[in-house]
C-alpha cells in the first residue's frame, strides 16, 4: 500500500457482477475512487445499491454498454481516470457455443471500443479480466503464465483474442500498462452475506450449483465423471475466494501506480510494464467431491450427488503456480475451502433467490 498518497480514479466496467461489486469494496477500502459503468445484462440495480451501503457512500453508477462509443466517450470526457478494470463480459461457456457471434461481439469487439476510448483519453493502465480457460488443457502443474494457450469454446477463444490484441497493443505502444489477470475457480461471497454470485437460471458452476441443492432449490448434484486421473477421480480446480480474488485488483493497481510514480519521479529509468499476464489462484487443488464433503460440513446440510458422464470440454486437474502474483504484485490468496464454503453458506442461505428480492 502505498502512503501519503492521494488515491486514483478508475473505472471499473461490469462493475455490478459477482466479481465487480466485491471488488468495488476492495478498492473502497483502499481508498481508490471509482465509477461503474455496467449495462446490467448480468446483474442489478440491487447489487450497485448494497454495495452503496456496505461500504457507506453511494456509488458512482452509469448504466451504459462498453460497446457504446457515445456513452462511453461522455463517461471519459467527465472525468480523469487513472485506469480501468474490465470486467464487463458474457462468461457461460455453454451458450457462447451456441451463440458465439453474441460472445465475439461482446466480449472482443467490445473491448476494442473501450480500448479506443482510452486511448483517446490517453488512460493506459488496464486491468483486464481473463481466465484460466485461456491453457486449455495443461501440459503441466501447476500452471504457469508462460504455458502454452489454446481454447475450445468461444468464451475461451474470447479472452485469449484479447489477450492478443492486448499483447499487439503493448508492441505497437509502450506507454499501455496491460495487466491480464487470469483467474482461476472464483467462489465464495462477501463475508457480510449481503453479495454473492447469484446466477441467472441453473448454475453451470460447481459451487453455486452445491449451494443451491443445500439450500434446497436442486435436488441434487451430478458430479461430471469419476475415472479422472486424480486424487479421487473427480476433476480438481484451484478455487479462489472471491474477496482475495478483489484483493489481486487492487494490488495491481498498487503496481500500477508505483510504476507511474517512479516514472514521474523522473531519477529512474522510464519503466513500461507492456503485456502482463498474471494468474490468480491458491495454488492448490481441491476436488470435487473435497468441496462436496466440505460444504457440507459447514453447512451441516446433506448434499446428495450423482455420478455421471464427465462434461465435454472438461479438463482432470488445473491449478496454478502463483510465483508471479506473489512477487510483482506483493499478493497471495488468504482464504481457505472453509472460508469459501462458510462464506458462500451465508449469502445463499440469507437470500435463496439472490438479488431478486421481490
Ligand atoms: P458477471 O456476469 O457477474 O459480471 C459481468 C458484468 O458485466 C455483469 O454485471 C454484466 O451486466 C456486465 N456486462 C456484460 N456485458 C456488458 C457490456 N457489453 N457492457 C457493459 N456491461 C456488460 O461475471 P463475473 O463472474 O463477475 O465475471 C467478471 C469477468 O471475469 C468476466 O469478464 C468473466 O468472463 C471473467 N471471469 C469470470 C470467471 C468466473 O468464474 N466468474 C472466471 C474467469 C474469468
Ligand atoms: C468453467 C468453464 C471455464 C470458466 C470457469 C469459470 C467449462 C468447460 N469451463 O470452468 O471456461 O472460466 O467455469 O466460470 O465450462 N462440476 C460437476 N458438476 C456440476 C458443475 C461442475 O461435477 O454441476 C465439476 C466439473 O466437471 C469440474 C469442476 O466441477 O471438474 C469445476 O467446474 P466449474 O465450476 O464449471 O468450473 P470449470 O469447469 O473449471
Amino acid at each position: 500500500m502505498l502512503e501519503n498518497f492521494m488515491k486514483n480514479k478508475i473505472l471499473v466496467t461490469g462493475g455490478a457482477g459477482y466479481i465487480g461489486t466485491h471488488t468495488c469494496i476492495a478498492l473502497h477500502e483502499a481508498g481508490y475512487d471509482f465509477v461503474v459503468y455496467d449495462n446490467l445484462f448480468n446483474s442489478s440495480r440491487e447489487a450497485i445499491n448494497r454495495v452503496s451501503t456496505l461500504i457507506g457512500q453511494t456509488i458512482e453508477f452509469i448504466e451504459g454498454d462498453i460497446r457504446d462509443a457515445e456513452s462511453l466517450k461522455q463517461v471519459f470526457a467527465a472525468h480523469h481516470f487513472f485506469g480501468v478494470i474490465h470486467f464487463a463480459g458474457l462468461k457461460a461457456v455453454g451458450e457462447s457455443v451456441a451463440k458465439p457471434l453474441m460472445y465475439y461481439n461482446n466480449n472482443v469487439s467490445g473491448t476494442i471500443t473501450l480500448l479506443e476510448m482510452m486511448s483517446e483519453y490517453d488512460v493506459k493502465n488496464f486491468v483486464f479480466s481473463s481466465s484460466a480457460t485461456v491453457y486449455g488443457n495443461p501440459e503441466s502443474l501447476p500452471i504457469d503464465e508462460s504455458s502454452k494457450r489454446s481454447c475450445t469454446n468461444p468464451y475461451g477463444q474470447s479472452k485469449l483474442a484479447v489477450e492478443h490484441i492486448l499483447e499487439d497493443l503493448a508492441v505497437s505502444d509502450d506507454s499501455w500498462n496491460l495487466i491480464a489477470l487470469r483467474y482461476f475457480n472464483p467462489v465464495g461471497a462477501h463475508p457480510s452475506g449481503q453479495i454473492g454470485e447469484d446466477p441467472n437460471d441453473i448454475p453451470n458452476n460447481l459451487m453455486p450449483y452445491i449451494s443451491q441443492v443445500a439450500v434446497d432449490k436442486l435436488e441434487k448434484l451430478s458430479i461430471f465423471g469419476n475415472d479422472y486421473s486424480t486424487v479421487d477421480g473427480t476433476g480438481v480446480r484451484d478455487f479462489i475466494h472471491v474477496t482475495d480474488l478483489a484483493q489481486g485488483h487492487v494490488a495491481a493497481f498498487d503496481y500500477l501506480e508505483k510504476q507511474t510514480r517512479l516514472n514521474e519521479s523522473g531519477t529512474t529509468q522510464q519503466y513500461s510494464v507492456g503485456f502482463l499476464p498474471i494468474n490468480l489462484g491458491t495454488g492448490k487443488g481441491t476436488s470435487v467431491l473435497e468441496l462436496v464433503s466440505a460444504f457440507s460440513d459447514v453447512s451441516g446440510q446433506a448434499i446428495p450427488y450423482q455420478f455421471t458422464d464427465r462434461r465435454a470440454g472438461d479438463i482432470a486437474s488445473c491449478y496454478a503456480s502463483v510465483d508471479k502474483a506473489k512477487m510483482l504484485l506483493g499478493w497471495q490468496a488468504e482464504l481457505s475451502i472453509t472460508d469459501m464454503c462458510q462464506d458462500t453458506w451465508r449469502w445463499q442461505s440469507m437470500y435463496p433467490n439472490g438479488y431478486d428480492v421481490s
